[in-house]
């Protein structure tokens, strides 16, 4: 029988309503920012973890955008390739000179990929690069980089829920939460 994934949950951290209210904030801040913007706004929608955030996001924005996608990963600090990142998808565009270009993210660590990823962008000559995460986790940072929007800063606990998981579990709850412990214990 299938099991209820909300009961592997110890605590939600940020509730549908809160998301509710993160969205309306950014989606006004962003919506302000790049109001007067003559070049076209992409939203770099980061797989598969973002996707829940960047929908409910993408819906509240005023000003037009087109998506692009790219999946990720980054080797980490204890790793010899440490400056590396491993693209498993990439954007089909071949110029990103007149782009404007606003990475989503679901959550930010220790903040490698996002640093990768942002210096790929600009080496590619995008004409800007801001990054918009919608958790945040300062005390695990490693590199330096502060998003340019946040939607909540967290204490240092393993979540999931609205797009993060745990093996490819939990994506696909409507809250963020912590995950007990039990589950990865045994
Ligand atoms: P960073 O490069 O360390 O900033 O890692 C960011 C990525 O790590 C995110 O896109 C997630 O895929 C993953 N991650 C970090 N913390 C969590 C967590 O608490 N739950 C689920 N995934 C996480």
């Amino acid at each position: 029988m299938k099991h209820n994934e909300n009961e592997d949950i110890s605590s939600i951290l940020v509730s549908e309503e809160q998301i509710q209210q993160i969205t309306d904030r950014l989606a006004k801040q962003i919506s302000e920012d790049y109001r007067d913007d003559e070049r076209q706004v992409v939203l770099l929608i980061i797989l598969k973890g973002s996707v829940p955030f960047a929908a409910e996001l993408m819906k509240k924005l005023t000003i037009p955008v087109q998506l692009e996608f790219m999946k990720v990963s980054s080797y980490g600090a204890t790793t010899k390739s440490s400056g590396e990142i491993k693209i498993h998808l990439d954007i089909k565009r071949d110029d990103l000179k007149d782009l404007d270009i606003l990475i989503i993210e679901d959550i930010i660590d220790t903040g490698y990929t996002l640093n990768r990823l942002t210096t790929l962008l600009k080496n590619r000559n995008a004409h800007s690069v801001k990054t918009c995460t919608l958790l945040d986790k300062p005390s695990r940072r490693e590199v330096d980089l502060t998003p340019d929007y946040t939607g909540v800063r967290i204490p240092d606990a393993f979540v999931v829920g609205f797009g993060l998981d745990y093996n490819e579990n939990y994506r696909t709850l409507p809250y963020v939460g912590i995950l007990d412990p039990k589950v990865y214990s045994h």
